[in-house]
């Protein structure tokens, strides 16, 4: 069991006349004298309204759940510390980024950490097929950097449009309620940038089999800054110092049958028991420009950089030792957001990443209120105070030490707060271009998905093409001509193999459980109006 003493509580007092330590009280400091009895007339009712702590608990009760994250519901957090080797590679580190937290080797700073699924509500299997959320946020001196990342190091669209149209055909089919493998699939028939990601996400790699035995990656491209101003393009990725294991299909199904909370529980118990997780942060950097010698586009997201141009140097180490002391309060409260940097780390132009750094704030200010950076888990470990005041749940006043109450504005000469001067050159990169709406140029869809199936093992491939066979049986004609034409681009073995396992799959009766016909009937009705 955690020990509570150090979680935050409510107001701290002395005891009333009559109370221990351990006294019930409502959250006006009433001391409870019966828990257990509406207060009635007579022992058989009716009831009185005025029953003002049965109100309280039963409305406090009633508005227990927050708005679910609409992505990455389930999760699973811890808390640890991130130690700095002062270098990358064989560099000083100080050479491409002037953050504070990764100049001294053996600098600790204080880390949350929250593991996720993405696609299904707050109590679902942890052993679907889905990527993984990895997101770390660092409480550092210069105040909060969030790293928020998956276990995959590409991702399935590369402009931030696609995104909700994406989890909408990924997440239940809004008639039945029911994750629909033909809606997926339809979705992905018709992104072909999404194969790359797909290649991982059906192969075993789409199941990892805990969240100790995962990696993490940034996945979008962001930039490292240094004292001169000079950016860097720079990817992140956490390798699991444990080692990395996956799941078949039928291994996670194994799973499911017995414990579909496995990897909470794995992560839990293995810090109960001391012993602690840790995985170490590498980079890959590029030089600060489009680079046209390659064939794709360094900010494109369904890409990897390869590893033989680009290596995965260390820069330091992550390990979690402490478990959440409430799960409601530290890990559904955490909230973390790409556009949370510190001073030497920037954004590149990725417009992926563009686009989630103004969604996470925006949901977080619904989901936790607009306060959310108050609570302790989103908070930082340093000074801060701001001219931001009022709105829902404000349970302090930003205020410095020192401050004039009355003054929450800037600038004023009578004692309110003041801008920092900071040392380092800006970062200031210059734009011309015509405003667009397009594409980028080197898309590129199919070569590297054909070397990740190439690269992988027969085993691996051979769970890849069985997985995807099993799904696209259920699939109407058209979806399965488009995706097997974008899996034969990639590789002819890749496209024949899985038209193959389609054939297999559908002798086998194996997709009985994996469709529902509505979205088919739906389909076929659009069909003969001509609209597919
Ligand atoms: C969670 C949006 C792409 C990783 C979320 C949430 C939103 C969101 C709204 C819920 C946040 C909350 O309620 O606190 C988007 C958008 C994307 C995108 C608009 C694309 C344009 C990605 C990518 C990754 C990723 C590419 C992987 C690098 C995560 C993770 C979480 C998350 C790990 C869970 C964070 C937590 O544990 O609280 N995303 N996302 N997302 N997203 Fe994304």
């Amino acid at each position: 069991m955690t020990n509570s003493k150090d979680l935050p509580t409510g107001a701290k007092g002395p005891l009333a006349p009559g109370e221990t330590e351990l006294s019930l009280t409502n959250r006006q400091g009433h001391p409870i004298t019966d828990n257990q009895n509406l207060r009635t007339v007579g022992n058989r009712g009716p009831a009185t309204l005025e029953n003002y702590h049965f109100i309280e608990k039963i409305s406090h009760f009633d508005r227990e759940r927050v708005p679910e994250r609409v992505v990455h519901g389930r999760g699973a957090g811890a808390h640890g510390y991130f130690e700095a080797y002062g270098k990358v590679g064989n560099e000083p580190i100080a050479k491409y980024t002037r953050a504070k937290l990764f100049q001294e080797a053996g600098k600790q700073t204080p880390v949350f950490v929250r593991f996720s699924t993405v696609i299904h509500g707050g109590h679902s299997p942890e052993t679907l097929r889905d990527p993984r959320g990895f997101a770390t946020k660092f409480y550092t001196e210069d105040g909060n950097w969030d790293l928020v990342g998956n276990n995959l190091k590409i991702f399935f669209i590369r402009d931030a449009m696609k995104f909700p149209d994406m989890v909408h055909a990924f997440k239940p089919d809004p008639v039945t309620n029911i994750q629909d493998m033909e809606r997926f699939l339809d979705f992905i028939a018709n992104t072909p940038e999404s194969t790359h990601m797909i290649t991982f996400l059906f192969s075993p790699w789409g199941i990892p089999a805990n969240y100790r035995q995962m990696q993490g990656s940034g996945v979008n491209t962001y930039k490292w800054v240094n004292a001169e101003g000079k950016a860097v393009l720079v990817k992140y990725h956490w390798e699991p110092l444990q080692g990395i294991r996956n799941l078949t299909q039928q291994e996670a199904e194994e799973i499911c049958g017995k414990n579909f909370n496995h990897a909470t529980q794995d992560l839990y118990e293995a810090i109960e028991r001391g012993d602690y997780p840790a995985w170490e942060l590498n980079v890959q950097i590029m030089s600060d420009d489009d680079h046209p010698e390659l064939d794709f586009d360094p900010l494109d997201d369904t890409k990897l950089w390869p590893e033989d141009q680009f290596p995965f140097l260390p820069v330091g180490k992550m390990v979690l030792n402490k478990n959440p002391e409430n799960y409601f309060a530290e890990v559904e409260q955490a909230a973390f957001g790409t556009g949370v940097l510190v001073d030497g780390l920037d954004f590149s132009d990725d417009k992926m990443l563009q686009g989630r750094t103004f969604s996470y704030s925006d949901t977080q200010r619904y989901r936790v209120g607009s306060n959310y950076l108050q609570l302790p888990i989103n908070a930082p470990k340093k000074h801060t105070a701001t001219n931001q005041r009022d709105g829902q749940m404000a349970f302090y006043v930003d205020i410095a030490p020192g401050q004039n109450p009355h003054i929450n504005y800037e600038p004023s000469s009578l004692g309110g707060l003041q801008e920092t001067k900071r040392d380092g050159a800006p970062y200031e990169p210059s734009y011309n271009d015509k405003l667009v709406r397009a594409k980028i140029d080197r898309t590129n869809d199919f070569k590297q998905a054909g070397e990740t199936f190439r690269k992988f093992s027969e085993a691996e491939r051979e769970e890849l093409v069985r997985n995807l066979g099993d799904n696209l049986a259920i699939c109407s004609q058209v979806i399965r001509d488009k995706l097997l034409d974008h899996l034969t681009q990639a590789d002819p073995e890749y496209g024949r193999r899985v038209a193959e396992a389609i054939k297999t799959a559908e002798a086998a009766k194996k997709s009985a459980h994996l469709g529902t016909p509505a979205a088919r009937e739906g389909m076929e009705a659009a069909e003969e109006l001509g609209q597919r």
